[in-house]
This record gives C-alpha cells, structure tokens and sequence, in this order.
C-alpha cells in the first residue's frame, strides 16, 4: 500500500455534536456502506448506544476515495470515555474537530482539542448543524477560528444531517492531514516499527481481535507475531480492515489501520497500548497508553442464578473492549463475594452494568458508588476504597479532588457561581472565550457523584458542559453514615459524607427510602446511624388490610398459626432484606439533592 495514499483521522467533539452522523455521511459519499443498508449513527453498533443516542466504543473504518484510503476512527464524546479518545488520537494524523452549532465551543471541545494538540494532530475545524439557520453561525464560527489559530474562511461548515459541506470537508482532509509517509518523514515515527495495539475485542471464533495501527513494517495473516511487553510469540489467524465489517486480507502494512485475529482466548495476554511486531523484528516497544485512574469504585455481587465465577468472567471479557475498568476481588458478610470494579465515572458505571446484564445476562447487586479515601489510624495508613471498611474514628483522612473547567454563555454566570451554596465548589478563575465564559475551580471529587451533572445542566438550561481531571488530594472532614432497615445495616447503603452535609443527607436517605420502598405486612423502621447514634428516623407502617384481619382473629388457634407462619416468613424475608434490590437507577436517586 502506498503511505501517500493513506489518511488516518478522527472526529472529536463535545457530546452530541453529530460525529455520529457525519460518520454516516462519510459512509455514503465514499460508498463504504450502500444506501440500502444505511441506518443512523451507523457506527454506534451497540443496542445501548442507539437507544440512549451516545458513543460509548470508538469505531474505526476503512474508506476509499478517489484513489486514497481513508482511516477514520468514530470517537465518544462524554468526558467518562475520553480514554477512548485518547487511544483513538495515537493511531491518527488528523482530527476533524467538530463544533455544535447550536450550542457553540463546549468543554470537551477545549479538552478534545487540547489532546489532539499535544498528539501533534492537524486539527480542521468544522461548524455543524448549518440547516437549522443558526442565528449565530457567524459568531460561533468566529470563535472557532480564534481557538485553532486560523482564518475563519477555514472553517467549514457543514450539516451532518443533509451531507451540506460534507464533501468538502472530506476532500480537506485528504488535503490538510498528512499521509503517514509524511508525518514518517518529518517526526518521530522515523524508527517507529511494528504494530500499536489501540483496541480489542472478543470473537468466538477467532479469539481476540486486535485493534492496531502499523507504524513499520507488516504483519501477515497466519504469520509469527510478537508481544514487545513480554516477547511471546503465538501465530495469528488473519488479519484484516474494517470495512466497517471485518474483512480479511493477507497482509497490513505500515500507515495503515486494522485487526489481527490472535486466536487467543486469554484476555490477559493481549494488552491495550502493547506492540506486536512479526517475527524476527526487533525494535523497541512504542510509549504505549498511561493507566487511566478510576475514580468511582462500585462493587457488583453476583445474585439470582449468577455465580461470582460468571461474573468475574464476564468483567474480563468487558475489558478486552473497555481497557479503562479496573477490578479487585471483593467480600461483604451479606452480600457474599463480588468484585469491587473501578470507573471513570458515574455514565462509565450505568453502560457497564447495562452491558453486563444485557450482554451477559447477569443479576447482580451493586453497592453505593465510592471514592477512595486515604485514611490514618493510628500508625497504620489505608486506601479505604468501600465506605463499609472506614473506620469509626479515623485520626485524619484525605479525598482526591478535581479540577473542573466549566464553559457557559455569560448570562449563567451568577447562577453558576450559586451552585457554592450546594455543593463544595471552589471558584479560581473566571475567563472570557467569545460569549461565553469559562469558570475554573476545584471541588472534591465526592461532588461529582453527587448529582453536580444534572444540577449544572438544569441552572444553565442545559447550555454549561463541563471536563474534568484529578487534582491531588485534600484533607477531607468526612464520616461514614450507615442506614438500617429493620435494625439490619444495608452495607450497600453506607456511605462517606462530609461532616456538615451529615444530617441533611442521614434525613433525606431516610425519607427517601420511605418512599421507594414497598409496604410489607409489618412495620419497617428506617434509621440513619453515624458516630454511633441514630440521626434520623423514619417508619414504613405495615399494610393495613392484612393488619385488620388480624385484628378480627382473637384467639383462634389456626388462625394464630397462621400468623406465626406469615411471621416466620417475614423473618427470612428479613434476612433478605439485607441484601435490599437496589438498582443503579436508584442509587442516583437516593444520591440526588
Ligand atoms: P456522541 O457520540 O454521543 O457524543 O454524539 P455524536 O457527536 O456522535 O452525535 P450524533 O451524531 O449522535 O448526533 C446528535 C444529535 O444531533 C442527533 O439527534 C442527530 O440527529 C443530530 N444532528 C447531528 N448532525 C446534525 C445536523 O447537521 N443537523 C441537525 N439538525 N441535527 C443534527
């Protein structure tokens, strides 16, 4: 293959944007995918992702067009996924930085751009959305400009929906990002040899499939392949492109993108960010990817008819596609064994417990969503990761915080700034960008999964976005709250909670819980426990119909078995209890101010 005819780019952007769809348009102008078979958001091949309309995969496809190859890699656009973003950016040359026209620059615009840029990407930048006549298109497309550093002439503008300006946005890229000959010859991939890994999944058939971009050199379907991190050598199957489906081919080389079909079932042989080489080529391994960190810990306990073996086979084999989860055995005296699973955030943990029930056809119990604590007891420092293990009287602990980087029209201001009053948020800098602003702060990262999402989108009608990264850690003023049910504690229910937010929260869990739980045929005491008291209380009274039967029985013998055998029942209903059905829909609105 000619590298000069090779062009490997991706579509960044703020969270619905319409990369998706302009995906779609690039299928259709480049005849990658016929107009019968066509349907909306083509790449997102994911159930989950068509029905909540988000990326959650990148997806990568092979395109031809006027005699070039086209690469390009379909990003997501929540912040939760950006590690697939930066995956995505080490296999590229180029990046079509796409701006909602409706809604202007957003922050994962500044973050996306910003990794491209330090990926040393050539960045186009595109306004989409144009068939709405955006009253403000000029205006927007002003601002792009300012952020790339270009002339506004030079930013396209297109509508993904009618394919207006599509076109020509395809034919600069073809132009402007440069073939991977070019950036061969200019940068550093000079000695670059072998294949980075960047992706994977898992076929039956075929065992793992990795996805790569070859740097140097080749790799031939049924030929020796090497794993640079520990030098084991297996044979691989095939290789092949994305077509978008897989198509096999004898033979990828260098500056282009596809798979190798491993043949592997162990998932922990093929690494994300690892370098395959074929046999007998000896180079040094590429930088690979940095770990991403998790940062919300939630535990899953098998239930029903899982068992922990099924569950703890199935994270592996979400792993191979999401490299960003992270686990760790895990057991609760109720609960039993399970597994305490690392996110990248809130969205991250509901896609992963969808996919897990969806595609696996698990039942689970998950606990309260954590962060983790640096705690000293003693001489004795831990990293408290589940609020269940916290100590009663820590001497001092540390929680991780964030620096958030919040972009809104200027008019949301003052409402922004209100949200001090809910939660812990530290205001640093305020900068103008266009028309809008951009409010830098810290807040620590327990905040995040307190509902700060939803609050900041309903002060700014819906117009605020913000990102995100981890910054340090801070002595935290926190205890653990434990809420009990029937004088049972639900240790899926505690939780660590700022010491001033106690009996707020200890009031409004409880008051909560009155609310989602059903009515049983006794009556159900509801108490929030802290620093070995009772802060809060609430009682679920017994349903009334069976009561009065009761009431009418007096003395009657069977009757009076009866009873005591509906009361037996409701003692190991009780026990039951203590693994209360709590779904992760639930747990967000227990969470929610
Ligand atoms: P994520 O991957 O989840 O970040 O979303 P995305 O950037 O891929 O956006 P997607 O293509 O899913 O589009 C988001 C919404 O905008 C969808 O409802 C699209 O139909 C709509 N949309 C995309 N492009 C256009 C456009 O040019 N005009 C109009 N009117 N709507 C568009």
């Amino acid at each position: 293959m000619d590298m000069n005819k090779i062009r490997n780019f991706v579509i960044i952007a703020h969270i619905d944007s319409g990369k998706s769809t302009l995906a779609d348009r690039l299928l259709e102008i480049t005849g990658t995918v016929d107009a019968r078979h066509m349907v909306p958001q083509y790449l997102d091949k994911m159930d989950l992702e068509r029905e909540r309309g988000i990326t959650i995969k990148m997806a990568p496809v092979r395109m031809s067009y006027k005699g070039y190859v086209l690469n390009l890699i379909d990003t997501p656009g929540h912040s939760d996924f950006s590690y697939e973003v930066s995956r995505a950016l080490a296999a590229v040359e180029g990046a079509v930085l796409l701006i909602d026209g409706t809604k202007g620059i957003q922050a994962q615009t500044l973050s996306n751009l910003r990794a491209a840029r330090k990926s040393g990407l050539r960045i186009i930048g595109a306004v989409n959305k144009i068939d709405l006549n955006l009253p403000y298109l000029e205006k927007t497309v002003k601002s792009a400009a300012e952020l790339l550093d270009i002339k506004e002439s030079d930013i396209f503008r297109i509508s993904a929906k009618t394919g207006e300006g599509v076109e020509k946005l395809l034919e600069a890229v073809i132009e402007n990002v440069p073939s991977p000959m070019r950036s061969h010859e200019n940068g550093d991939d000079g000695d670059k040899n072998g294949a980075l890994i960047f992706d994977s999944i898992y076929d039956d058939h075929k065992g793992i499939l990795a996805f790569v971009r070859v740097f140097g050199g080749e790799l031939k379907g049924g030929g020796e392949m090497m794993f640079l991190s520990n030098g084991s050598k297996y044979k691989s199957k095939e290789v092949g492109y994305f077509m978008p489906e897989f198509k096999v081919v004898p033979v990828i080389s260098a500056g282009e993108i596809g798979y190798i079909a491993t043949g592997l079932k162990e998932p922990s042989v093929v690494k994300i960010g690892d370098t395959i080489t074929s046999a007998g080529v000896r180079t040094e391994a590429m930088p690979g990817y940095r770990e991403p960190a998790p940062v919300v810990f939630i535990s899953f306990y098998p239930d029903g008819v899982t068992k922990f073996e099924d569950l703890k086979k199935s994270l592996e084999r979400l792993r191979l596609n999401d490299s960003a989860l992270s686990f760790e055995p895990d057991a609760n005296e109720a609960l039993g064994r399970g597994l305490k699973v690392g996110f990248l955030g809130q969205l991250h943990f509901e896609i992963t417990a969808s996919r897990l029930q969806r595609e696996f056809s698990l039942e689970f119990l998950t606990s309260f969503p954590s962060i983790a604590y640096r705690v000293l007891e003693g001489k004795s420092e831990k990293i408290i990761k589940q609020p269940q293990d916290f100590p009663e009287k820590p001497d001092r602990a540390w929680q991780p915080m964030i620096r958030l980087e919040i972009l809104a029209p200027q008019k949301y201001l003052s409402d922004i700034l209100n949200l001090k009053t809910v939660f812990d948020l530290n205001v640093l800098e305020i900068k103008n960008i266009g028309d809008n602003l951009i409010v830098i702060a810290r807040m620590p990262l327990s905040e995040l999964i307190r509902d700060f999402d939803d609050q900041l989108k309903s002060v700014s009608a819906g117009y605020a976005s913000f990102s995100y990264e981890l910054d340090g850690e801070e002595e935290a003023d926190v205890e653990k709250l434990e809420i009990l049910v029937v004088n049972e504690i639900i240790p899926a229910l505690t939780r660590i909670v700022s010491r001033k937010d106690l009996e707020r929260e200890g009031r409004a869990t409880v008051e909560r819980l009155k609310e989602l739980l059903p009515k049983e045929q006794w009556t159900q005491p509801i108490q929030a426990k802290s620093m070995g008291r009772i802060i809060a209380r609430e009682t679920i009274p017994a349903m009334k119909k069976l009561l009065g039967s009761f009431g009418k029985t007096g003395g009657d013998r069977t009757r009076k078995m009866k009873l005591w055998k509906k009361q037996k029942r409701g003692k190991e209903k009780l026990k039951e209890m203590a693994k209360v059905r709590i779904p992760p829909e639930t747990f967000r609105e227990i969470l929610k101010k």
